[in-house]
């Protein structure tokens, strides 16, 4: 639960608050899937959960309009079709609510440049770029915005993100001294298997949907056989023995952990089981094949009546702003914001 005494909204009572967000910026990989999308489903059950397509960081990097709409609504797509249910969550796209925008023009003025430019995100993907937007140097606030503006308890996130939301804490914390209780101070839930999926090509890198290397990242909406083809042909490690050792044997590793996450077992339990990399390979791709069939076959249900995701993300984007409007009005009073 959280640290902070801001008021309790009635909707909200006795259930943790779960907030988490996803960019539209190309296809979902199996990294996304295991590393934060699966526990997005699990968490339903137990509390009140917002998830959000976040198409405003998706701007942050050059983007094509035309390619942005389509992946946006892709997105939402494959979000219902791994099993987020209007019913049990609000799932919205983050641009229908304007509240977030605005809180994160609070939160660039409660954030340093310091703390900014200490992010490790932001230095990965401003590096060798030509041009780097202001926007994604103050991605972090708009991040905390979105967070902040549902009370937040708990943030399922991979490794990756535990920076921005140690940032997004902080600011919480400032501004909440600085101006009274205000913001609900959130936590990482970070899963502790699969916690991060590598590239098959190079599994010193993440498996990510920005990646050049396409043989090396496996969609969640690749053809089985396209699947099983990019497993066999992973990259592996020098020797011949199979053991969970992301150091020595990062190749192998990954495998192992991808075959642990999808069968719920830990990745050395899994190693137990082999001796060589050929059977590990074909078990690792049959079971992500498993794991994504029923995943796909809804896909291309909702594919076929596109009308049915708008209408989940029109009643999603109601249900998130009738929280983030308080939030919002709650924020601007603290920071001496005249009424209108
Ligand atoms: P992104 O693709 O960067 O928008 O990330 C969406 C979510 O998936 C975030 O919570 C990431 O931490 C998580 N994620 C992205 N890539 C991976 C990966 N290779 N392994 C585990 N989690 C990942
Ligand atoms: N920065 C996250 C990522 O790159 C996406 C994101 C935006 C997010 N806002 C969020 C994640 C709020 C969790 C909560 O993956």
């Amino acid at each position: 639960m959280g640290t902070s005494s801001a008021p309790v909204d009635p909707y909200h009572a006795g259930m943790g608050r779960v907030f988490s967000g996803i960019k539209p910026t190309g296809p979902v990989t199996l990294g996304n899937y295991l590393g934060a999308l699966r526990t997005w489903v699990d968490a339903q059950d137990a509390d009140d959960c917002v998830y959000c397509v976040v198409d405003l960081h998706a701007l942050t990097v050059p983007s094509d309009p035309a390619q942005l709409r389509a992946l946006t609504l892709e997105l939402a797509t494959v979000l219902v079709a791994i099993g987020l249910d209007p019913r049990r969550c609000t799932l919205f796209v983050q641009g229908h609510v304007h509240e977030h925008a605005e809180l994160a023009w609070l939160m660039e003025c409660t954030a340093s440049v310091g703390e900014l430019r200490r992010m490790t995100q932001f230095k990965e993907k401003s590096d060798d770029q030509h041009f780097v937007s202001a926007g994604l140097f103050t991605y972090p606030a708009l991040m905390a915005a979105d967070i902040l503006l549902y009370d937040t308890d708990r943030v399922p996130v991979g490794d990756d993100q535990r920076q921005h939301l140690e940032l997004t804490r902080d600011l919480a914390e400032r501004f909440n001294s600085r101006f009274g209780a205000t913001f609900v101070v959130p936590e990482a839930a970070v899963p502790p298997v699969a916690a991060r999926v590598m590239d098959l090509q190079d599994p010193t890198r993440k498996m990510s949907k920005t990646e050049e290397s396409p043989q090396g990242v496996v969609l969640l909406l690749d053809e089985p056989a396209s699947i099983e083809r990019k497993i066999r042909r992973a990259v592996t490690d020098t020797g011949t023995d199979v053991r969970y050792d992301p150091v020595a044997k990062p190749g192998v590793s990954n495998l192992l952990a991808i075959l642990g996450a999808a069968t719920g077992r830990h990745p050395a339990a899994v190693a137990e089981g082999y001796d060589r990399y050929g059977p590990l390979k074909a078990d690792c791709a049959a079971a992500v094949v498993e794991l994504l069939r029923p995943v796909q076959a809804r896909y291309a249900e909702l594919v076929a009546d596109p009308a049915e995701v708008t209408t989940i993300l029109r009643a999603g984007a109601d249900k998130a702003q009738a929280v983030a409007g308080p939030t919002l009005a709650r924020a601007r009073s603290a920071v001496g914001l005249l009424p209108r």
